[in-house]
Formats: C-alpha cells, sequence, structure tokens
C-alpha cells in the first residue's frame, strides 16, 4: 500500500498513539486538579489499537510512540507493547518507543526492554521532591526516582523531557543537566504551550528557551549538533558533561516544516496537527463492515487535511488556549 504523504509533500512515518487520556498525576501546565475523562466505554480496545497501528504500518508508519495521559496506567497495556514488539521484530517497525511520567516504571521497565522498547522518554521537571508534589499535585519522586533506576538496570535508553517552567524549575536546569547527563541519559527542554485550560494562567509559567538557552551558557559551553530526530527538537552537545541536550521550542522557533507524524487518540481521533482541533474518527472506520477500505479512505482524508503549521503564543494574560483539548489527549 502506499506511503502517507500529506499535501505539502511530508511522508507520514511516526504515529503517536495515545492509549489513555487519564494520569495519576496532575501536572499544573497540563491539567486542572479536577478533569472529566473519557468514560471507559468510548475507548479503543487493545485489539483495536493493534488493528490501527497495523493500518499505519501498512501505511508506511515505521515507528510507534504509545503515549498517553500516562499509558503505563491502562491496564493491561503491555499486551499492546508486546504486540507490536512482534512487528518490530519482523521489520516492519523501526522503533516502538514510549513517553511516561515513571511512576510505573519500576513495574515494567524489564518487560518494555523484553518486548523490543529500547528507548523510553521520562517526563520530569523537577528532582526536587517538594516542587516535584507541588508542580503534579502528588508527592512521587521517589517513585518516580526508583523508576529511572528500573529503566537503566534493564537497559532502556532514557531521555528526560522538561518543560521549563517560571519560578518553579527554570533555576533549576542547569543542576538537572548535570544530574541527567550525569547518569547517562539525555534531556530535552520544553516551552509550555497553551493547549488546554488549566487553573493558572500559563503566562505566569511561560518562559522562553531562548532565555533558559542564554542562562545555560553561563555554566555550560553548548556545541550546536547536527543531530535530528525528524521531530522539533534541536540538539546541542553539553561539552562540559558529555551529554546531549534537546531544546523543543514550539513558541520561539517553529519546526513544523519537517513534521512527520500525526497524533491518535484513546478514542481512535486523527489529529493531524498538535496546534489545531482538526480531527478524524477512524474508530468508525475501524468498527465498520469494511474496515480495510474505510481506514484506506479516512487516512487520505486525513493527509490532505494535514495543515502547514501550527501557531502558540502566551502573552496576553487571562487568554483562552490556542487549543482547547489538553496534551493529555494526544499526549504531546
Ligand atoms: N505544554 C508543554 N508540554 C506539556 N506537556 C504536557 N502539557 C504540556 C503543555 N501544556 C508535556 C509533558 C510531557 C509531554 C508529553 O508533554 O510534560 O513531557
Ligand atoms: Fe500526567 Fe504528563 Fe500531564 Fe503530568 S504532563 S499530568 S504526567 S499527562
Amino acid at each position: 500500500m502506499s506511503q502517507l504523504i500529506d499535501s505539502f509533500g511530508r511522508e507520514i512515518t511516526y504515529l503517536r498513539l495515545s492509549v489513555t487520556d487519564r494520569c495519576d498525576l496532575r501536572c499544573n501546565y497540563c491539567m486542572a486538579e479536577k478533569m472529566t475523562f473519557l468514560p471507559r466505554k468510548d475507548l479503543l480496545s487493545l485489539e483495536e489499537l493493534e488493528q490501527l497501528s497495523s493500518a499505519f504500518i501498512d501505511r508506511g508508519v515505521r515507528k510507534i510512540r504509545i503515549t498517553g495521559g500516562e499509558p503505563l496506567v491502562r491496564r493491561d497495556i503491555m499486551t499492546l507493547i508486546k504486540g507490536l514488539g512482534r512487528y518490530k521484530e519482523a521489520g516492519a517497525l523501526d522503533e516502538v518507543t514510549v513517553t511516561t511520567n515513571g511512576t510505573q516504571l519500576h513495574k515494567y521497565a524489564k518487560d518494555l526492554k523484553a518486548y523490543g522498547v529500547e528507548r523510553i522518554n521520562v517526563s520530569l521537571d523537577t528532582f526536587d521532591a517538594d516542587k516535584f508534589a507541588k508542580l503534579t499535585r502528588r508527592d512521587a519522586l521517589d517513585q518516580v526516582l526508583r523508576g529511572l533506576d528500573a529503566a537503566q538496570e534493564a537497559g532502556l535508553s532514557v531521555k528526560i523531557n522538561a518543560v521549563a517552567l517560571k519560578g518553579i524549575n527554570d533555576t533549576e536546569i542547569a543542576d538537572m543537566v548535570r544530574r541527567v547527563h550525569g547518569r547517562g541519559m539525555e534531556m530535552t527542554l520544553i516551552e509550555v504551550m497553551p493547549l488546554g485550560v488549566i487553573d493558572g494562567d500559563r503566562v505566569d509559567q511561560y518562559v522562553p528557551l531562548t532565555e533558559i538557552r542564554e542562562r545555560l551558557e553561563r555554566d555550560f559551553t553548548l556545541i550546536d549538533s547536527a543531530k535530528r530526530t525528524g521531530g522539533p527538537a534541536r540538539y546541542v552537545k553539553v561539552k562540559e558533561t558529555g551529554g546531549t541536550l534537546g531544546f523543543i521550542s514550539p513558541l520561539t522557533n517553529n519546526f513544523c516544516a519537517g513534521c512527520n507524524r500525526v497524533r491518535v487518540t484513546c478514542t481512535g481521533q486523527i489529529y493531524m496537527c498538535l496546534g489545531h482541533s482538526d480531527k478524524l474518527d477512524l474508530r468508525a472506520a475501524l468498527r465498520s463492515e469494511r474496515p480495510d477500505e474505510n481506514l484506506a479512505q479516512a487516512l487520505d482524508l486525513a493527509m490532505r487535511r494535514k495543515p502547514e503549521k501550527h501557531f502558540f503564543d502566551i502573552k496576553d494574560r487571562g487568554a483562552p488556549p490556542a487549543v482547547a483539548r489538553h496534551m493529555s489527549v494526544t499526549g504531546g
């Protein structure tokens, strides 16, 4: 079957598949304390998630990232990971990866590795237990640190994703870089994005990565790297630590031109762009009389509707978010 390719000529080879919108943390830039999650009956089953993945693989997707909410809180999620691992083993996929907050890693790290996952992204914004508790509204840093240990013991490559947050971790980032690189992990910094209503105002959280980079350059020598992953991150090598540091700057540096991905939610909605609300329902196609045909058609339509780029801004206090949906719906 034919490669997915959008109307701007971009080949879509990367699927980010959210398996739940639920999470055991409540990071204050991501969610409100009180969230209404999707009713469980609306979720795709694990079999359907695999069937959907298979349709994407048929259309040239080579990499699948399992995400959430927090993917490892979905019951029996390892069944899906194991299933996708078989595609990888058969050479139909290059990579299966997972984005997690790390709270369940102590339980699952070994199995992830056994099923063919080689790299994981762990979202962790601070190494300070009090800040962590305040930021995520849950006292779980120790559990996450145990998870990181388990991941490294299992032989997984770990990348720490940290959202830069004014007044929370912006003064801690150099220390985080030292600590993360010191234990042989990579790190990527992310600008907070205006997705979904939260309890506070993101104007109070947003700090541009251009500013963070300037500050880091007082402590470190940052050497621009040619490394590209087809994604939004730009990388530097930190001379003093020898480690890699990525910058994802959707606000200060738009990176849409090379976009190679689409996102599917746990109810089978495909979002063609993180920064737009347009979506298509793949669940209906999947559950129709002729799923193969209808899915192929829906994917063709999705390709035609994939927008060229997003536009984010966090300037005006009290302004509604650019996109109403929370990050936890699509998993970033
Ligand atoms: N802006 C930027 N990053 C966010 N994340 C969640 N919500 C937001 C937001 N509004 C991050 C998480 C995780 C990744 C999936 O997205 O911290 O690293
Ligand atoms: Fe959960 Fe990730 Fe959102 Fe934090 S950022 S509440 S860990 S989904």
